[in-house]
């Protein structure tokens, strides 16, 4: 799917702070190999770089537009363009970050298993996945989906969410690390600008519907979803809308003692 980083970026700051939540929430000690998963402008990845200078730093991503405004950021980390799915390290990772990119992957109890055997002794898995999609935001574009007027072209791209329940991660991870730590955020961005729910939406979960259609199509699909989520999400007097938005966090931690 083609990535749009000036869309993603429009509202970097609120898809930025569940990031840094998550970075603030494990510590490890000098780490050889860190790892940013789905790392897309790489904004984050250069943050790991900060954080860890003596490590070596490599952000991977399918996307070659988010990829080439990462490659402008930091010259000494690594950029693969790679997927998730095939994605093998040189060498045991210890510290393996993903920041709102494994939803985009199916079969989570195998991506899990496949990710925790990537990892060394003494390591983390630090992951945040939007788990959103029982939100009017999600559900309306996918009932959306379904009219006739889009349902042939949308019908491949709609899927099932693949982000499993809290107690199924735990019990995925538990047997393979010391510590797993598992909580949810609900963020309530206030958000600025006429459509401000459908345009940050149409900088992530919306890009494969709106791009499976021609021009004129989404436009009418994106103007219908306008029209329906602006009843969810009504606008405040001063003219921003609250917009509610539920994170998953996960961190499993291995101890080498
Ligand atoms: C919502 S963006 C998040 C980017 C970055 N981690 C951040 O938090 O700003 C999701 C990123 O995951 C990447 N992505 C999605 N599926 C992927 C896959 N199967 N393999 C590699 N990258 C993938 C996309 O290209 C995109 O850059």
């Amino acid at each position: 799917m083609p990535w749009d980083p000036d869309q993603y970026e429009l509202f970097s700051g609120p898809r930025t702070r569940p990031a840094l939540d998550l970075l603030r929430s494990f510590g490890v000690s000098d780490p050889e190999y860190v790892v940013d998963l789905g790392c897309g402008i790489g904004h984050l990845t250069a943050i790991l770089a900060k954080r860890w200078p003596a490590a070596r730093v490599e952000g991977i991503d399918n996307s070659s537009t988010m990829l080439a405004r990462a490659r402008e950021l930091d010259a000494n980390i690594t950029w693969t363009c790679g997927d998730i799915s095939q994605w093998e390290p040189e060498a045991p990772v210890d510290v393996l970050f993903s920041n709102a990119a494994l939803h985009w992957l199916d079969d989570h109890p195998g991506l899990i298993g496949r990710l925790v055997a990537t990892l060394s002794r003494e390591s983390v898995l630090a992951v945040q996945m939007p788990d959103n999609h029982r939100e009017p935001s999600h559900h309306v574009a996918v009932r959306l989906a379904g009219h006739p007027r889009w349902r042939r072209a949308l019908e491949p791209v709609v899927r099932e969410s693949s982000v499993l329940k809290p107690d199924e991660y735990l019990q995925l991870l538990q047997p393979y690390v010391d510590t797993v730590d598992i909580w949810r955020t609900t963020y309530l961005h206030v958000l600025d600008g006429e459509h401000a729910v459908a345009d940050w939406v149409q900088g992530s979960f919306l890009k494969p519907f709106l791009d499976a259609l021609g021009v004129e199509e989404a436009d009418s699909y994106l103007s219908e979803y306008r029209s329906r989520i602006s009843r969810h999400y009504p606008a405040l007097p001063d003219g921003t809308t609250l917009f509610p938005f539920t994170r998953l966090f996960i961190v499993a931690q291995r101890r080498n003692d």
